[in-house]
């Protein structure tokens, strides 16, 4: 009889990273002021935060934190509809409604919780979602949640869109979910044509926009203002953990609407609602995100900078035209060699592989707070690992780089994946790598060579099409060959990855 735990004990990916001195997960942060953080007793700069406007460690916002945890205690031990309502939340849902520009808000304790609830309440059976496909996990777990039908479109592609939703039946209920920022590639929405599309069919908008709020258009509402069609979003989303500098999330909509939602989504009935603490910061930093504006100017300014510098370098950002600037490296063990470089260098950045995005990359944001000193020392380490590793030429490439960014004032621009990408060199990088000629470089002292080698054979197992698998196949018996020189756990990490490729052979017919 099989037993439950069984997957668990056979998978291997983290450890073999691990012996690889690749694992970039789970990094315990000792001590950070937002701009730096120390890990492993070492000072590195932080440049994959959310924090996009450094309010998580601004003195007024922390204070507030602290002053509510006294006044209100540290927990409400209780969800918002029995006994876990304070006047913080309440003047947290009004607050939101009114700065969005919204009927009525609810705020609920997580992003993923807003997401989940909204949809899950409000798709019913005989409505029906469209989605694009690249949009967060949590609206995806909504969709899962609810009774309604689920159509997903390819990334931003309005055509796809339409299809679907010329095709649906015409008496459905119909929503249409989009982020407004991809979190990963920094690319937006295409809300002028959506909303549109919107229109023609009678559907209902909304808008996820966690990396949008404080960060697009002119008043930091998000993409919709960004772009000019704020009213047509019926529903605005976002979470706190990002320019909010807290935890939590908000739905914003029409009255009758978060009226249903607080009554019916089940992750905020049933759930604790944010803690007085958290109220309070996102309550002061939405202050703040009001107040000062050159906080938004300063952190479009210093990610036109990096996109800018980073192009000029050689290396390829697109799709990004946000303050999340993607380095795209397109090959995962190369995107893990450059992570590990930049870490070593002084850089806390994040690697992203697939499935999370199309191409594997390197995901950047720099925070408002970050001074030039720490941009400058950034962009150094980016050049001495990316040339290191042959990601970018040795010399500065001489074609003029243009950068467009979508920040505020620069109306209705927008890119997206398809068809608008610029290639480096890269994938080359990473695929003449032979495990083979790995093991046998002879300047390489045996430790690096070994690590070099599980690490491949790692990444190309769970990556090879089906060709390249019909030769990964006869890899554990040429390793075998040389059995004498090597450690019994590297064989089995290959045996064992080999074994788990053969039986996922509907992956290949897939790869195919
Ligand atoms: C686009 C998007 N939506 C929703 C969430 C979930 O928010 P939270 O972290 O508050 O649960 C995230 C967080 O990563 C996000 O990036």
């Amino acid at each position: 009889m099989a037993d439950l735990f069984d997957k668990c004990a056979a998978w291997k990916d983290a450890q073999v990273l691990k012996l690889a001195g690749h694992y970039p997960y789970y990094r315990v942060i000792q001590e950070t002021n937002g701009t730096e953080v120390v890990v492993d007793g070492k000072r590195l700069i932080m440049a994959c935060s959310n924090n996009y406007l450094g309010l998580a460690n601004d003195p007024r916002v922390m204070e507030a934190a602290a002053e509510a945890a006294r006044r209100w205690g540290a927990s409400t031990c209780g969800s918002r509809v029995l006994n876990g309502s304070m006047t913080l939340h309440d003047e947290l849902d009004h607050r939101l409604a009114e700065f969005l520009g919204k009927e009525a808000a609810v705020v609920f304790s997580t992003g993923f919780g807003t997401n989940l609830g909204t949809i899950s309440s409000l798709v019913l059976r005989h409505d029906t979602i469209f989605a694009d496909r690249m949009v967060h996990a949590s609206l995806v777990e909504g969709m899962q949640a609810a009774y309604g039908d689920t159509k997903r479109f390819r990334h931003n592609n309005m055509e796809d869109l339409e299809r679907l939703l010329a095709n649906a039946e015409p008496n459905a209920g119909k929503l249409i979910v989009v982020d407004g920022v991809y979190s990963m590639e920094g690319d937006l929405a295409n809300l002028p044509a959506i909303a549109e599309l919107k229109r023609k069919y009678g559907a209902r908008l909304m808008v996820d926009e966690a990396h949008g709020f404080g960060v697009m258009g002119p008043g930091g509402k998000g993409t919709g203002e960004h772009f000019g069609v704020h009213e047509d979003v019926d529903l605005i989303m976002t979470t706190f953990s990002k320019s909010l500098a807290s935890i939590g999330g908000v739905i914003a909509g029409p009255a009758d609407v978060i009226n249903w939602i607080k009554h019916k989504a089940r992750a905020l009935v049933f759930s604790a609602s944010m803690t007085p603490s958290a109220a309070a910061a996102a309550l002061k930093a939405l202050e703040i995100i009001q107040q000062e504006p050159e906080r938004r100017e300063r952190l479009w300014d210093i990610s036109e900078r990096v996109h800018r510098e980073l192009r000029g370098m050689g290396f390829d950002t697109q799709p990004s035209v946000s303050p999340v600037v993607p380095v795209v490296i397109g090959d995962q063990a190369l995107t893990f060699k450059f992570w590990r470089k930049l870490t070593d260098l002084g850089l806390f950045a994040s690697p992203v592989v697939k499935p999370a995005v199309e191409k594997e990359l390197v995901r950047t944001v720099f925070m408002a707070t970050h001074t030039d000193d720490h941009i400058d020392r950034a962009l150094e380490m980016f050049q001495k690992a990316g040339r290191d590793l042959g990601i970018i030429p040795a010399e500065r490439p001489h074609t003029r780089v243009e950068v467009k960014m979508a920040r505020p004032g620069v109306t209705g621009f927008y890119s997206s994946h398809d068809g608008d990408t610029t290639t480096t060199g890269t994938q080359d990088g990473g695929a003449r790598l032979e495990i083979l000629d790995v093991l046998t470089q002879a300047d390489e002292p045996w430790s690096r060579r070994l690590s070099n080698a599980a690490e491949m054979i790692t990444w190309k197992a769970i990556n090879a099409g089906p060709e390249e698998y019909q030769q990964l196949k006869e890899l554990p018996f040429k390793l075998w060959g040389k059995r004498r020189q090597l450690p019994t756990m590297l064989l089995s990490a290959g045996m064992n990855f080999m074994a788990r490729r053969q039986q996922n052979g509907s992956d290949n017919q897939r790869d195919a």
